[in-house]
């Protein structure tokens, strides 16, 4: 099989905790044909998509170690057309390229791509959890989004809690996320000129959401592969933040699924797939669903330290069977084809 990952820049990897390499080794060591690049790598020539590709150099053995590994490997660079790939794993880091998306239009058809580039699109920001129906609040934090001060400051105003969460609709990595007081008037008018007006000349999209109680202990990453979970950590936030993200230091910690963690994937589980969301990181605080992360979620190597696991084989074990699925398909009709045509 031929497997393209689009990644961030290879040298900058931290061959200690990234979930991409593991991805990449698991391909390798399985035999395949693998390539990387970077989104500003892609290039459409004569109306054809390509990428100026590193193609992993095929070696007998490769080290169990990522840092070896990652050191080690020989690539050799060619522009190759991205419709040869098979499956195209875009793993950078948000925020999504959607130029990146552009380019891989004319190629959706003609490979596997995860996720699929529609899904992203549909559920690339903080609005997509709110496509699942929840109206009582049962699994999703009663939420807010408008770009109107008055309406937001309504809502502020009339809530019936001392704190509310507000962020902004496309932040990632704990941006902007902050705890308000909602009796703190002097400071709500400016805050939400702040978020609204942004740096932009455009207005942008606030969420105001109910503060989810529990929070300073923690959230569960779940992640998810064709809808179902196969792995989840818990990360609890530095003494100085209530923000689970590990880029604002929080800390890793082993972590059983609770029945109710365990229903919320059931129920979101079907729609991610029919979404073409294949692979994404569920964020979950007290049995409420804070965020779908779908552009390159990470945890993998955290999931596998925690449970001695090796949860890219999932992975990898899933590609190849939508990949040998597609095939059986297209050999099956090209003999079907034969038997007419020689009839
Ligand atoms: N409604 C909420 N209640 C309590 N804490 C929240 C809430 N929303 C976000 N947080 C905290 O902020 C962190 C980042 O928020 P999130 O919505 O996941 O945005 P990001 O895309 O920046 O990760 C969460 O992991 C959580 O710790
Ligand atoms: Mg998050």
């Amino acid at each position: 099989m031929n497997i393209c990952f689009i990644i961030d820049k290879w040298e900058s990897l931290n061959p200690a905790e990234d979930s991409s390499l593991r991805l990449i080794h698991e391909a390798v060591v399985r035999g395949h044909n693998v390539g990387i690049t970077y989104p500003n790598n892609l290039t459409i020539r004569h109306g054809i998509a390509y990428g100026f590709i590193h193609k992993i150099i095929k070696q007998d053995k490769y080290s169990a170690s990522f840092p070896i590994f990652h050191s080690k490997l020989k690539f050799s660079e060619q522009m190759l057309p991205l419709a040869g790939f098979d499956a195209i794993f875009l793993r950078q880091d948000p925020p999504l390229d959607p130029i990146m998306l552009n380019f891989l239009d004319s190629v959706k058809d003609d490979t596997f791509i995860v996720n699929d580039i529609d899904g992203l699109r549909k559920a690339n920001n903080k609005l997509y959890p709110a496509s699942f129906h929840d109206p009582k609040g049962d699994i999703i934090p009663i939420t807010h989004v408008s770009k109107s001060k008055d309406f937001l400051k309504k809502v502020i105003e009339e809530s019936e809690h001392d704190k509310m969460i507000l962020k902004p609709l496309d932040g990632f990595g704990g941006s902007g996320v902050i705890v308000i007081e909602t009796r703190a008037k002097q400071n709500i008018n400016s805050l939400l000129d702040f978020y609204i007006s942004g740096k932009n000349t455009e207005s942008n999209y606030v969420i105001l959401q109910e503060f989810v109680e529990g929070a300073e202990k923690g959230d569960t990453r779940v992640l998810m592969l064709n809808g179902e979970a196969i792995g989840a950590y818990k990360r609890v936030p530095g003494d100085d933040d209530m923000r689970s993200n590990m880029k604002v230091g929080a800390s890793a910690h082993k972590h059983v699924m609770t029945k109710k963690e365990k229903l919320i994937c059931k129920k979101v589980g079907p729609k991610l797939v029919a979404d073409g969301l294949y692979f994404v990181g569920l964020d979950i605080i007290s049995g409420k669903l804070i965020e779908i992360n779908v552009v390159s979620p990470g945890g993998i190597t955290r999931i596998n330290k925690f449970n001695r696991v090796k949860i890219q084989k999932q992975v990898i074990d899933f590609i190849e069977n939508v990949i040998h699925t597609k095939e059986l398909a297209i050999n099956k009709k090209r003999a079907f084809k034969r038997l007419i045509e020689d009839a």
